[in-house]
Protein backbone atom coordinates (compact mmCIF):
# COMPACT_ATOMS: atom_id res chain seq x y z
CA UNK A 1 0.00 0.00 0.00
CA UNK A 2 1.00 3.64 -0.95
CA UNK A 3 0.16 5.61 2.32
CA UNK A 4 0.96 8.72 0.25
CA UNK A 5 -1.86 11.23 0.08
CA UNK A 6 -3.17 11.56 -3.02
CA UNK A 7 -5.32 14.75 -2.33
CA UNK A 8 -3.97 17.93 -1.15
CA UNK A 9 -4.90 21.49 -0.19
CA UNK A 10 -4.22 24.11 -2.54
CA UNK A 11 -2.26 26.55 -0.50
CA UNK A 12 0.60 23.45 -0.22
CA UNK A 13 2.81 23.94 -2.98
CA UNK A 14 2.63 28.08 -2.33
CA UNK A 15 3.31 27.38 1.42
CA UNK A 16 6.27 25.11 0.75
CA UNK A 17 8.12 27.09 -1.28
CA UNK A 18 7.87 29.83 0.89
CA UNK A 19 9.32 27.59 3.70
CA UNK A 20 12.17 26.83 1.33
CA UNK A 21 13.25 30.27 1.29
CA UNK A 22 12.97 31.08 4.54
CA UNK A 23 14.89 28.27 5.17
CA UNK A 24 11.68 26.62 7.43
CA UNK A 25 12.34 22.95 7.32
CA UNK A 26 9.63 22.06 10.94
CA UNK A 27 6.49 21.67 8.78
CA UNK A 28 4.43 18.46 9.31
CA UNK A 29 4.68 15.98 6.48
CA UNK A 30 1.85 15.22 4.00
CA UNK A 31 0.94 11.83 5.85
CA UNK A 32 0.40 13.59 9.20
CA UNK A 33 -1.07 16.26 7.45
CA UNK A 34 -3.71 14.22 5.82
CA UNK A 35 -4.78 12.82 9.34
CA UNK A 36 -5.03 16.18 10.40
CA UNK A 37 -7.46 16.72 7.84
CA UNK A 38 -9.32 13.64 8.54
CA UNK A 39 -9.62 14.29 12.31
CA UNK A 40 -11.20 17.87 11.76
CA UNK A 41 -13.73 16.55 9.11
CA UNK A 42 -14.87 13.88 12.49
CA UNK A 43 -15.87 17.10 14.46
CA UNK A 44 -18.40 18.92 12.32
CA UNK A 45 -18.82 22.35 13.34
CA UNK A 46 -15.49 21.81 15.46
CA UNK A 47 -13.30 23.91 17.52
CA UNK A 48 -9.77 23.22 16.65
CA UNK A 49 -6.56 24.15 17.90
CA UNK A 50 -2.93 24.39 16.63
CA UNK A 51 0.15 24.77 18.51
CA UNK A 52 2.79 26.26 17.15
CA UNK A 53 1.59 27.66 12.99
CA UNK A 54 5.13 27.88 11.64
CA UNK A 55 3.98 28.61 7.70
CA UNK A 56 0.93 27.09 8.01
CA UNK A 57 1.44 23.79 6.33
CA UNK A 58 -0.40 22.03 9.30
CA UNK A 59 -3.11 24.73 9.57
CA UNK A 60 -3.83 24.50 5.30
CA UNK A 61 -4.54 20.61 6.17
CA UNK A 62 -6.56 21.37 9.43
CA UNK A 63 -8.48 24.02 6.99
CA UNK A 64 -9.07 21.41 4.14
CA UNK A 65 -10.79 19.00 6.16
CA UNK A 66 -12.76 21.35 8.50
CA UNK A 67 -16.67 22.16 7.48
CA UNK A 68 -17.73 25.77 6.98
CA UNK A 69 -18.83 25.45 10.47
CA UNK A 70 -15.61 24.93 12.23
CA UNK A 71 -13.35 27.06 13.70
CA UNK A 72 -9.27 27.03 14.32
CA UNK A 73 -7.14 28.98 16.23
CA UNK A 74 -3.30 28.52 15.53
CA UNK A 75 -0.94 30.31 17.84
CA UNK A 76 2.62 30.97 16.93
CA UNK A 77 6.00 32.78 18.28
CA UNK A 78 7.73 33.97 15.73
CA UNK A 79 5.90 36.52 13.63
CA UNK A 80 8.20 36.30 10.79
CA UNK A 81 6.80 32.52 9.85
CA UNK A 82 3.32 33.08 10.45
CA UNK A 83 3.28 35.79 8.44
CA UNK A 84 3.62 33.07 5.27
CA UNK A 85 0.14 31.64 6.37
CA UNK A 86 -1.53 34.70 7.42
CA UNK A 87 -0.43 35.48 3.13
CA UNK A 88 -2.37 32.71 2.03
CA UNK A 89 -4.60 31.59 4.37
CA UNK A 90 -5.80 34.49 6.28
CA UNK A 91 -8.66 35.07 3.64
CA UNK A 92 -10.39 32.04 5.32
CA UNK A 93 -12.79 33.34 8.08
CA UNK A 94 -12.68 30.03 9.68
CA UNK A 95 -8.93 30.70 11.35
CA UNK A 96 -7.71 33.04 13.70
CA UNK A 97 -4.28 33.66 13.66
CA UNK A 98 -2.43 34.45 17.13
CA UNK A 99 1.37 35.75 17.56
CA UNK A 100 2.82 35.26 20.74
CA UNK A 101 3.71 32.55 23.27
CA UNK A 102 1.98 29.25 23.42
CA UNK A 103 2.28 28.80 26.97
CA UNK A 104 1.10 32.38 27.78
CA UNK A 105 -2.26 32.04 25.54
CA UNK A 106 -2.38 28.23 27.11
CA UNK A 107 -2.30 30.21 30.52
CA UNK A 108 -4.99 33.02 29.02
CA UNK A 109 -7.42 31.36 27.26
CA UNK A 110 -10.41 31.02 29.10
CA UNK A 111 -13.11 29.89 25.90
CA UNK A 112 -14.90 26.54 25.26
CA UNK A 113 -13.00 23.59 25.12
CA UNK A 114 -11.65 22.39 21.86
CA UNK A 115 -12.70 18.99 19.38
CA UNK A 116 -8.77 18.58 18.27
CA UNK A 117 -5.78 19.72 19.35
CA UNK A 118 -2.48 19.38 17.40
CA UNK A 119 0.21 20.30 19.77
CA UNK A 120 2.76 21.43 17.54
CA UNK A 121 5.21 22.99 19.49
CA UNK A 122 6.79 22.94 23.04
CA UNK A 123 3.78 24.54 25.16
CA UNK A 124 0.79 22.30 25.08
CA UNK A 125 3.66 19.21 24.90
CA UNK A 126 6.90 19.35 26.51
CA UNK A 127 5.22 22.60 28.97
CA UNK A 128 1.64 23.20 30.02
CA UNK A 129 0.66 19.75 29.00
CA UNK A 130 -2.06 19.17 31.62
CA UNK A 131 -3.79 22.45 30.43
CA UNK A 132 -3.79 21.59 26.76
CA UNK A 133 -5.38 18.33 28.15
CA UNK A 134 -7.90 20.22 30.39
CA UNK A 135 -9.26 22.06 26.69
CA UNK A 136 -9.96 18.65 24.88
CA UNK A 137 -13.73 18.29 25.21
CA UNK A 138 -14.74 14.94 25.81
CA UNK A 139 -14.03 12.78 22.58
CA UNK A 140 -12.04 15.25 21.52
CA UNK A 141 -8.44 14.29 19.89
CA UNK A 142 -5.24 15.69 21.05
CA UNK A 143 -2.49 15.33 18.21
CA UNK A 144 1.46 15.22 18.98
CA UNK A 145 3.89 14.17 16.06
CA UNK A 146 7.85 14.25 15.94
CA UNK A 147 8.33 11.12 18.08
CA UNK A 148 10.31 9.21 16.32
CA UNK A 149 14.20 10.02 17.38
CA UNK A 150 15.61 12.22 14.98
CA UNK A 151 20.27 12.37 14.31
CA UNK A 152 19.56 16.36 14.97
CA UNK A 153 17.64 15.84 18.40
CA UNK A 154 19.35 17.80 21.37
CA UNK A 155 20.98 15.99 24.23
CA UNK A 156 18.14 14.31 26.45
CA UNK A 157 14.88 14.88 24.10
CA UNK A 158 14.40 11.40 23.43
CA UNK A 159 14.16 10.89 27.33
CA UNK A 160 11.84 13.78 27.62
CA UNK A 161 9.93 12.38 24.51
CA UNK A 162 9.58 9.01 26.59
CA UNK A 163 8.66 10.80 29.89
CA UNK A 164 5.51 12.67 27.35
CA UNK A 165 4.46 9.39 26.26
CA UNK A 166 4.46 8.02 29.83
CA UNK A 167 2.84 10.59 30.72
CA UNK A 168 0.03 10.75 28.44
CA UNK A 169 -0.80 6.78 28.82
CA UNK A 170 -1.06 7.11 32.62
CA UNK A 171 -4.25 9.13 32.27
CA UNK A 172 -7.19 7.52 33.10
CA UNK A 173 -9.65 9.91 30.86
CA UNK A 174 -7.15 9.49 27.73
CA UNK A 175 -7.44 6.53 26.02
CA UNK A 176 -3.77 6.46 23.84
CA UNK A 177 -3.08 5.23 20.10
CA UNK A 178 0.91 5.39 19.46
CA UNK A 179 1.84 5.36 15.52
CA UNK A 180 5.33 4.71 14.77
CA UNK A 181 3.84 6.25 10.89
CA UNK A 182 5.19 9.46 9.66
CA UNK A 183 7.50 10.93 12.50
CA UNK A 184 5.81 9.12 15.34
CA UNK A 185 2.21 9.92 16.80
CA UNK A 186 0.26 9.87 18.94
CA UNK A 187 -3.64 10.60 19.24
CA UNK A 188 -5.09 10.52 22.72
CA UNK A 189 -9.03 10.69 22.70
CA UNK A 190 -10.58 12.14 25.91
CA UNK A 191 -13.13 9.75 27.21
CA UNK A 192 -16.84 10.84 28.24
CA UNK A 193 -16.63 9.88 31.89
CA UNK A 194 -15.35 6.70 33.93
CA UNK A 195 -13.76 3.69 32.14
CA UNK A 196 -13.90 0.10 32.58
CA UNK A 197 -10.30 -0.66 33.51
CA UNK A 198 -7.73 -1.88 31.32
CA UNK A 199 -4.78 -3.86 32.05
CA UNK A 200 -0.95 -3.08 30.91
CA UNK A 201 0.79 -5.53 29.07
C1 LIG B 1 6.94 22.03 14.28
S1 LIG B 1 6.75 23.73 13.92
C2 LIG B 1 5.04 23.87 13.54
C3 LIG B 1 4.66 23.24 12.24
C4 LIG B 1 3.20 23.35 11.84
N1 LIG B 1 2.30 23.07 12.95
C5 LIG B 1 2.89 22.41 10.69
O1 LIG B 1 2.11 21.46 10.90
O2 LIG B 1 3.43 22.61 9.60
C6 LIG B 1 6.80 24.44 15.53
C7 LIG B 1 6.56 25.93 15.55
O3 LIG B 1 6.41 26.32 16.91
C8 LIG B 1 6.91 27.63 17.03
N2 LIG B 1 7.19 27.91 18.46
C9 LIG B 1 8.33 27.69 19.16
N3 LIG B 1 8.15 28.03 20.45
C10 LIG B 1 6.86 28.46 20.56
C11 LIG B 1 6.10 28.96 21.64
N4 LIG B 1 6.61 29.05 22.87
N5 LIG B 1 4.82 29.33 21.41
C12 LIG B 1 4.28 29.23 20.16
N6 LIG B 1 4.97 28.76 19.10
C13 LIG B 1 6.24 28.38 19.29
C14 LIG B 1 8.13 27.65 16.13
O4 LIG B 1 8.46 28.97 15.77
C15 LIG B 1 7.67 26.78 14.97
O5 LIG B 1 7.16 27.56 13.93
Amino acid sequence: MDDTPSVIPTALSALRSKARDAGFIMSSEDRTGSLLAALAAAAPAGRVLELGTGVGEGTAWLLSGMDSASRLTTVELDPDVQVIAQEHLGDDPRVTFVTGDGGTWLEDFDGAPFDLVFADTWPGKFTHLDRALELVAPGGTYLIDDLIPQPGWPEGHEASVERLLAELEERDDFRCVRMAWASGLLMAVRTAGAQPGGSSV
